[in-house]
């Protein structure tokens, strides 16, 4: 008889989750938010939304900035749909990670059964994300060619020193319904095969040598074809560290029931940093709708977005409050890694502020090159040392929008303290989320930007 280390109980039919996974993926199923997005994806024309604003005028590129208050209207209705596009390929990247990590973790409750309806609904959920992604794609992809022409998804700047940092291309902006990961045969060099054996040994032989019988069946087809572990270096699960940390990630979710539980935790943050801005579109397609005015197709594609969502956050809350209680209280090892994924993903998504973006708690190093190119676009029609003047003004001074994006990032770390008040194996870092608590502070990102665009503006050329 198997024995069933990880468990404390047989999954049975009253448990609250349980019941509450049944309902969600009934109407789920019932649902019919994919199709009508996929309706919207088909059928999308900017030409046909360009003269409307895409949700709120808060919801732009350098909203509050000096430069957005001397914009023109044109202007400012392109600030506001980049902003829609550049929000979309971000999200559209970090759900190319759920649709691999759910895979990943769908394999271990599988392997431990008595969650059928759990993994039907993650199924699901993965099939939707495709169609997400592809609508994202799609509807950025075309607002991007329309007002930055090519320039917008290819190198356009001189560099004095470093062409091979200067250049880099910011955004692919093309439709694709497959999520990017590394997957491949470890044919080229015997090195990453050699590294993915030890780690395998290590983590399935010595830390997690009770949990072996979960051990995600997703990941034992890749293995048996001679596949590297998967680790995609995109979205937010992308920025969490390395390539050889990010397959230690996969393979640890993949191995344990309860890091497998740990997952959704991460996937529950991202949720709710999505809803955090697209509940404005939400309202803003249900006060149009009612008025009987014109909707834009991105902001229905928000609608129905968020409302397709909402089942896959019940399903992100459900496994990360409740379901993770079915198994056996988490080992030292096990603690240790579920909190250093959710440390990380703290760190990178959530530890700062933008100035130039509302609803992203990040530095804005990363943007300054994308906003750069957008200021000498057919948008600004800058030059360059204009363009780095504007992104100074932009992001090195106070401004009203700093007040808009404190508004925002209050209101998710009070929701997300919330959620977390009850788990009982985070660390308080962890729990109180103080790393995010830091970031809300305004002083900071001014002297961070100003060092950042210091060194950039020391790359380029101005001729
Ligand atoms: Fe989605
Ligand atoms: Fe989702």
């Amino acid at each position: 008889m198997l024995d069933l280390p990880v468990l404390d109980s047989s999954p049975s039919s009253d448990k609250k989750h349980l019941k509450l996974t049944e309902i969600n993926y009934r109407r789920n199923t019932e649902s019919d938010y994919t199709e009508r997005m996929e309706a919207l994806d088909r059928a999308f024309d900017y030409e046909r939304d360009r003269h409307h604003v895409w949700g709120e005028p808060e919801l732009s590129l350098l909203y509050g900035t000096p430069l957005y208050e001397q914009a023109s209207e044109s202007q400012k209705l392109a600030l506001n749909h980049l902003y829609w596009a550049t929000q979309y390929n971000q999200t559209a990247a970090t759900e190319a990670n759920t649709v691999l990590y759910n895979q990943v973790t769908t394999g271990v409750f599988a392997a431990m059964g008595g969650y059928d309806t759990l993994c039907k609904e993650l199924d699901l959920e993965t099939e939707q994300e495709r169609h997400h992604i592809h609508a994202f794609h799609t509807i950025g992809y075309k607002t991007k060619k329309a007002l930055l022409g090519q320039a917008g998804f290819t190198a356009t700047i001189a560099s004095k020193n470093k062409p091979s940092q200067t250049r880099q291309r910011t955004s692919k902006g093309t439709a694709k319904t497959q999520p990017k990961y590394v997957a491949s045969k470890g044919q080229e060099s015997p090195l990453p095969d050699f590294q993915d054996k030890a780690l395998r040994f290590a983590t399935r032989q010595i830390f997690l040598k009770e949990q072996s019988l979960y051990y995600s069946q997703y990941l034992q087809q890749l293995e048996s074809k001679g596949e590297e572990i998967p680790a995609q270096t995109t979205g937010l699960v992308g920025q969490l560290g390395s390539r050889p940390l990010l397959k230690f990630f996969t393979l640890n979710c993949g191995s344990s029931p309860f890091l497998a539980s740990v997952f959704y935790v991460a996937r529950f943050m991202a949720n709710m940093l999505l809803k955090n801005y697209e509940y404005r579109y939400f309202q803003c397609h249900r006060n149009l709708e009612r008025q009987g005015e014109f909707i834009p197709a991105p902001v229905a594609v928000s609608y129905y977005h968020l409302l397709d969502e909402s089942f896959h956050t019940t399903t992100s809350q459900t496994i990360a409050q409740d379901l993770y209680k079915d198994f056996a209280k988490p080992t030292a090892y096990e603690r240790w890694v579920a909190n250093l994924i959710i440390y990380q993903a703290q760190r990178v998504a959530l530890s700062g502020l933008s100035a130039s973006l509302p609803g992203i708690f990040r530095s804005d190093d990363a943007f300054i090159l994308p906003l750069y190119r957008l200021l000498q676009s057919p948008v600004f029609n800058f030059s360059p040392s204009e363009s780095l003047h504007w992104l100074e003004q932009s992001l090195c001074q106070e401004h009203e929008g700093f007040q808009v994006n404190l508004k925002y990032h209050d209101r998710l770390l009070t929701n997300l303290q919330q959620m977390f008040t009850d788990i009982d194996y985070l660390w308080g870092v962890n729990r109180e989320m103080r790393l995010m608590v830091k970031g809300g502070a305004i002083a900071p990102v001014l002297e961070q930007n100003r060092k950042a665009l210091r060194q950039f503006a020391a790359s380029v050329s101005l001729d």
